[in-house]
């Protein structure tokens, strides 16, 4: 998928390609216990795995993942990402995505979220985006909800991480849906 670094804009968010200067924020992020409990990743220990990481993305740029780093217009902070694993045969993508603890509850993953969906669908024709959280992690489905996803069922055991196996539920949305 071409997309050539396209940078989206929402109400209070910057969407854009990762840089270097993101690793010591996405540390801070990915080193915390909470906000990776739910994760596939352990914690990060050291500030080269964010390095490695933020590497990678501009090395392989937008082709089989769509990775944005959100930041917040007001203070140019780095605060969270989102991330899309396309799948060009089916014309379809999985999303994930993080924001830094002490943003939670303000919107932000669903303002984010929602502007990668519209252009993934309106600009580059994605047909289905979906997304599987843990039942543990209902702040993920609140996200997934809020962004018009629906409810496609339970999957026993998806994935396992530190903590354990997790039953997790499933949602997608199709470009017909929007
Ligand atoms: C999941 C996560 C990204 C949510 O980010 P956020 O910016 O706080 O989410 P939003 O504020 O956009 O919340 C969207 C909806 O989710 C719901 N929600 C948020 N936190 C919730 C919680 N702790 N419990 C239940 N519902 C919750 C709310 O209903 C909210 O809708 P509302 O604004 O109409 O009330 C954030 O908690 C996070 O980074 N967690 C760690 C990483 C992670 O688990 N990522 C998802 C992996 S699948």
């Amino acid at each position: 998928m071409q997309t050539n670094g396209k940078v989206l804009l929402t109400p209070r968010l910057i969407l854009r390609p990762f840089e270097d200067r993101d690793a010591e924020a996405m540390f801070a992020i990915m080193s915390d216990d909470e906000t990776t409990k739910y994760l596939r990743v352990n914690p990060y220990e050291t500030l080269s795995q964010a390095q490695a990481w933020i590497d990678r993305c501009i090395s392989e740029g937008d082709g089989e993942h769509f990775r944005r780093a959100v930041e917040l217009k007001e203070t140019g902070e780095y605060i969270g990402d989102v991330r899309v694993k396309i799948n060009g045969k089916d014309n379809s993508g999985e999303i994930g995505f993080t924001v830094c603890r002490e943003y939670w509850g303000k919107g932000v993953a669903s303002e984010a979220v929602r502007e990668v969906i519209a252009y993934l669908m309106g600009e580059c024709g994605i047909n289905r985006i979906a997304a599987a959280h843990s039942v543990k992690n209902p702040a993920s489905g609140g996200v997934l909800r809020k962004v018009g996803m629906q409810y496609e069922g339970m999957a026993r055991e998806l994935y396992r991480n530190r903590i354990g196996y997790h039953d997790c539920h499933r949602y997608a949305i199709l470009k017909s849906d929007i």
